[in-house]
């Protein structure tokens, strides 16, 4: 998810480029504004923690981007591109090394298991907004 604080600053493009360029392919996407109903079903497993509250009013404060992106360790490769959750703390090269600074501020958020990817997945997406196609690229980038 390309978070609010990235929409505003202009790297949705950005964003969609980097896993786009690493191979994945991108199987929905959509532009909302999450309501916090949403929010704390999103971020359920942080409940209770300090940073729940600011992390919901973050979450909430304008529009984010959703895409589901398929392909061999999608989710691993993801969190690697995004980088480590602090960007002060990031790699060059990765998401957040390359775009923050605060924690609360980390420009992207994505799923760390696939029970989390599932489970986040069905909050932003009906079945039916899959998209079920390949790229032509695909047979040279898996062997
Ligand atoms: P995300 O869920 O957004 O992809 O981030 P993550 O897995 O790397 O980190 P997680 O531990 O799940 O934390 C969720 C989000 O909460 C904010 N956060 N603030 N102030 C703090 O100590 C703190 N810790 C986490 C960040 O926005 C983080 O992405
Ligand atoms: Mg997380």
């Amino acid at each position: 998810m390309v978070k609010p604080d990235a929409v505003q600053r202009g790297l949705i493009g950005n964003i969609i480029t980097k896993m786009e360029e690493k191979g994945l392919r991108l199987i929905a996407l959509k532009m909302i504004q999450i309501d916090e109903d949403t929010a704390s079903e999103h971020y359920a497993e942080h409940e209770g923690k300090d940073f729940y509250e600011p992390l919901l009013e973050y979450i909430t404060s304008g529009p984010v981007v959703a895409l589901a992106l398929k392909g061999n360790s999608a989710i691993s490769i993801v969190r690697t591109l995004v980088g480590k959750t602090d960007p002060k703390e990031a790699s060059p090269g990765t998401i957040r090394g390359d775009h923050g600074i605060d924690i609360g501020r980390n420009v992207v958020h994505a799923a760390d298991s696939k029970e989390s990817a599932e489970r986040e997945l069905d909050i932003f997406f009906d079945d039916n907004e899959y998209l079920d196609y390949s790229r032509v690229e695909e047979d040279w980038i898996y062997e």
